[in-house]
């Protein structure tokens, strides 16, 4: 699931047929074999090139929820065993659920992920989420104590910051971490975030491409920073663990936080700062080879 506050969310209303906290059956039986198909496709092509590449926890996650059995998991049986090991579990939502709806459902350790599958033609990109980015993206660290708390404690952290009207900062931090976030391991950088490990092209693109800068985690920063929604990323930030992004985040107070960030501007996605601790200075190649779709 992505937190994208630009975009329009529906009514205070779920759509017809969803409970009142929207979520929906996933109605498991009704997916074709076309569609299990697509999702080994995309599950095979990532699991061959992750290793190496991808934090161990997320590989350990693959493994304890048998992830690798073939075809679109079952959200029940999928959150039999995430429950017993970290008291998470999955459920469908339509799509894109308000803001308020999704922390909430955080803070109670419960994933919102969508049902449905991507078609065909857009295995390598689509902007909504689907099943493949937020069960293989999310879900598998989600068995990880640490990271299980740490989105609990950003669910919580949510529900606060729409109090102080901060949700693009607190969006940012999520963004930054949850959906593209890198880690360094024994000195090598690895992938975490679910938007870069369900994408083949990113999860190359992130750790080997000259073009994006890759600068050490910073709190305030990131929550200054404006990110991209349509293409590569043009800046990762790289935590040392999930214990101490937990800690960062845990420990501050955001309230003071949000009344200082609101006086501060914005800083734009490329700009590299005196104070960053810059790990890969990016020529933002890429960026410039493409026309700015905003
Ligand atoms: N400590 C944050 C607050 O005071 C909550 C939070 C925790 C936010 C973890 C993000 C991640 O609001
Ligand atoms: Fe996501």
């Amino acid at each position: 699931m992505e937190l994208k506050p630009t975009t329009p969310v529906p009514g205070g209303q779920p759509p017809p047929g969803a409970a009142p906290d929207w979520t929906i059956a996933q109605d498991w039986s009704a997916y074709t074999p076309q569609e299990h198909a697509t999702w080994d496709l995309l599950f095979d092509r990532q699991a061959a090139m992750l290793p190496g590449r991808v934090t161990p926890a997320f590989l350990e996650g693959l493994d304890v929820l048998r992830l690798s059995r073939r075809g679109i998991p079952d959200f029940a049986e999928l959150s039999g065993r995430l429950h017993a090991l970290t008291g998470w579990t999955v459920v469908a939502v339509p799509g894109l659920v308000p803001e308020a709806v999704f922390f909430e459902h955080l803070s109670q350790r419960r994933f919102v992920a969508g049902r449905f599958i991507r078609r065909p033609d857009q295995l390598n990109y689509l902007q909504e989420p689907d099943v493949f980015h937020d069960v293989f993206g999310h879900v598998p660290l989600l068995a990880n104590p640490v990271f299980a708390d740490y989105m609990q404690a950003y669910g919580e952290g949510g529900l606060r910051s729409l109090r102080f009207g901060a949700l693009e900062k607190l969006a940012r931090l999520y963004w930054y971490t949850v959906e593209f976030g890198l880690i360094r391991e024994a000195g090598a950088l690895r992938l975490y975030g679910a938007g870069i490990v369900s994408s083949y092209g990113e999860s190359l693109y992130a750790l080997d491409d000259p073009s994006p800068h890759r600068l050490g985690f910073d709190l305030r920063r990131v929550m200054r920073t404006r990110y991209r929604i349509d293409d590569y990323q043009q800046n990762y930030f790289v935590i040392d663990s999930f214990a101490d992004l937990l800690r960062q985040t845990l420990e501050a107070d955001f309230a003071p936080l949000y009344a200082e960030l609101e006086t501060l501007p914005d800083i734009e996605i490329d700009t590299i700062l005196p104070g960053d601790r810059v790990l890969t200075l990016g020529t933002q190649a890429h960026a410039h080879e493409r026309p700015r779709a905003h």
